[in-house]
């Protein structure tokens, strides 16, 4: 099986080529309040615009953890992001200051983040995992006045060497104030819930600064602008597919860009009832959020969908999972196995997504009405250029590798990396392009084939191998979980081919097992890609998002410091 036709179906992009021909983002922009005011605030289009339209009574919000259990209209996620704004108003909070969010996936987190952009902050998410180092440093770049925290997290904060943070605000349960520390129920309950709290802001003001690791230097802050909307609108309607009946989970948490542009924007903008399912979960969980929601569009990731795969299926056999329709990844290469995986036991189509922080939506998709060529990342988004180009900048033909390029100036394009402006310039190095730092092709038909970052690809005896591909073919072999293959330096051959493993729970190491998977991948996929050493492992360096970090197995390999290792799952 290479090749996924769509199921028929009546989906919001029907006809991809005729889309292509005929989209515009202006068109777009005229949903929204921009088209009348020449003003627009995310926040307002996500939230208050379904009110003011008459959908105020329909579920916006379906919360659970293992202590709590919530449902907001979108009346009341209007009147609470009011009250909030309000807040940061009383707190000084001024358009364009910086407000960071730093807690635990809960009702407060999501309320406080719209707040703070309806009052025309900037806000920045930071996953609550990030340890004292981690915190200081975006704080730091990013001159934030106001971080929303709660009490667990506040002593990560070192507030005596910061001094631009003017205000901390606890959520929780009988906190401790003073006149830097103050408690987020007391303040919203002193404040109104009317519309006066609203914003309006330009086309190109500033919302959110997501922070994002490079392969070398300090995190980059990512900055995005209001208008970025347009394209998480766009992107939700025609590739989540989302319709106001849906009942929709994305997986990811707000720390990173999913869990912004996908887990709150996207599906707000178009007025879906989105679940957020808060603490960290096992296989029982995921599937048990499906069921109890009635979930019918679920965005998630490889490593997600890697580790569901790996548990014993009679997991998934206890529970009625109907409901799904559509199921979308993103963030790292959707093996093809995973794909195979998701026919068989959902029966669908599992849709890959590309695209970035920096991006701020998805750029190269697979669509409910295209066939899915498994392995491939799909084809542009309409109103999106993609292109593969060489080192001078020159456009390669079909089925040549190179850099991943796409046609500057897409609506969510972040818009500066804060206070670094050589950074930014450097992803746009060549006259009217981005360059994303991937490797990849095009095939003869306009599909994308992901073949790594370019810090990854791997020379070998004047071979160009792409660890992805090697991957996906290990974890085909049935005794393999995960792999991460590296490019070892070599005197003969440039690089060799080291691969760490990560083995089922059900098979043990042996010699025997050992040259079984390197015959395995001579014989599937090639003899120069076989891994020339192999390391069985428990677990393999991942960001948060579930990336491998390469960069970290190669400096393990190579007795090296790792770097910045914030964005490391722990
Ligand atoms: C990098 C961006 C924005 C989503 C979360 C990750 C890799 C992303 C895919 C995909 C292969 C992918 C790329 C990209 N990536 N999606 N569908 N197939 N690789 O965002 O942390 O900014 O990472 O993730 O290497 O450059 P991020």
């Amino acid at each position: 099986m290479k090749i996924l036709q769509p199921k028929q179906g009546n989906y919001q992009l029907q006809n991809y080529e005729s889309a292509k021909n005929s989209f515009s983002w202006d068109d777009v922009r005229d949903v929204f309040t921009w088209s009348k005011t020449g003003k627009i605030n995310i926040a307002y289009e996500s939230i208050d615009r379904h009110v003011k339209e008459g959908r105020g009574a329909k579920k916006a919000l379906l919360y659970s953890d293992p202590s709590r259990n919530e449902t907001y209209t979108f009346e009341q996620l209007k009147k609470l992001t009011n009250q909030a704004a309000h807040m940061f108003r009383k707190l000084d909070v001024e358009k364009g200051d910086r407000v960071f969010i730093f807690m635990p996936r809960a009702p407060e987190l999501y309320i406080a983040l719209l707040g703070a952009i309806k009052m025309g902050a900037v806000v920045g998410p930071l996953f609550e995992a990030f340890m004292k180092d981690a915190v200081k440093s975006r704080l730091e770049d990013s001159e934030a006045s106001v971080i929303v925290t709660t009490p667990e997290l506040v002593s990560r904060i070192p507030v005596d060497e910061l001094p631009h943070l003017k205000k901390i605000i606890l959520v929780g349960d009988d906190v401790k104030t003073d006149e830097k520390h103050f408690s987020y129920s007391k303040e919203m309950k002193a404040c109104t819930d009317d519309d006066s709290a609203i914003e309006w802001m330009d086309l190109e003001d500033g919302f959110i600064l997501h922070y994002t690791s490079g392969s070398t230097g300090k995190p980059k802050g990512v900055y995005h602008v209001h208008q970025a909307m347009i394209q998480h609108y766009q992107t939700a309607k025609w590739v989540l597919d989302l319709r106001e009946d849906d009942i929709y989970w994305c997986t990811a948490d707000p720390g990173w860009v999913t869990g912004t542009s996908y887990g709150i924007f996207g599906p707000w903008l178009n007025g879906a009832t989105n679940v957020i399912r808060g603490g960290r979960f096992s296989p029982d969980d995921w599937y048990d959020t499906i069921e109890k929601n009635n979930v019918t569009v679920w965005y998630s990731a490889p490593t997600a969908f890697r580790m569901l795969m790996s548990t014993p299926s009679d997991v998934i056999k206890k529970y009625d999972l109907s409901s799904i329709r559509h199921i979308l990844s993103v963030g790292e290469p959707l093996n093809p196995e995973v794909v195979r995986w998701g026919w068989e036991v959902f029966k669908h189509r599992i849709h890959d997504t590309w695209w970035m922080t920096e991006t701020g939506a998805m750029l190269i998709c697979n669509y409910l009405s295209e066939p899915i060529k498994l392995g491939s990342m799909g084809k542009p988004f309409p109103g999106i250029e993609a292109a593969i180009i060489d080192n001078n900048g020159k456009k390669l033909p079909p089925n040549e590798m190179g850099n991943l390029a796409i046609k500057k100036g897409w609506p969510s394009q972040m818009r500066k990396i804060w206070k670094n402006d050589e950074k930014f310039n450097e992803y746009f190095a060549f006259e009217g392009w981005y360059v994303s730092g991937d490797t990849a092709y095009m095939d003869e038909d306009g599909y994308f084939w992901f073949q790594g970052r370019n810090d990854d690809l791997i020379m070998t005896a004047g071979e160009r191998v792409g660890p992805f591909e090697i991957e996906s073919k290990l974890v085909e072999h049935k005794a393999v979980a995960e792999a991460g293959v590296i490019g070892k330096p070599d005197e003969i051959r440039g690089h060799i081919i080291k691969a760490f493993v990560v083995l089922n729970p059900s098979h043990e190491y042996s010699e025997e097992l050992e040259k079984e998977i390197k015959t395995f991948i001579k014989t599937e996929l090639s003899a120069h890609a076989v891994p020339k050493e192999i390391e069985f492992t428990d677990k393999l360096p991942k960001t948060r998002s579930g990336k491998i970090m390469r960069r970290v197995l190669k400096a393990w390999e190579l007795n090296e410091p790792a770097g910045d290792l914030s964005s490391m799952d722990d």
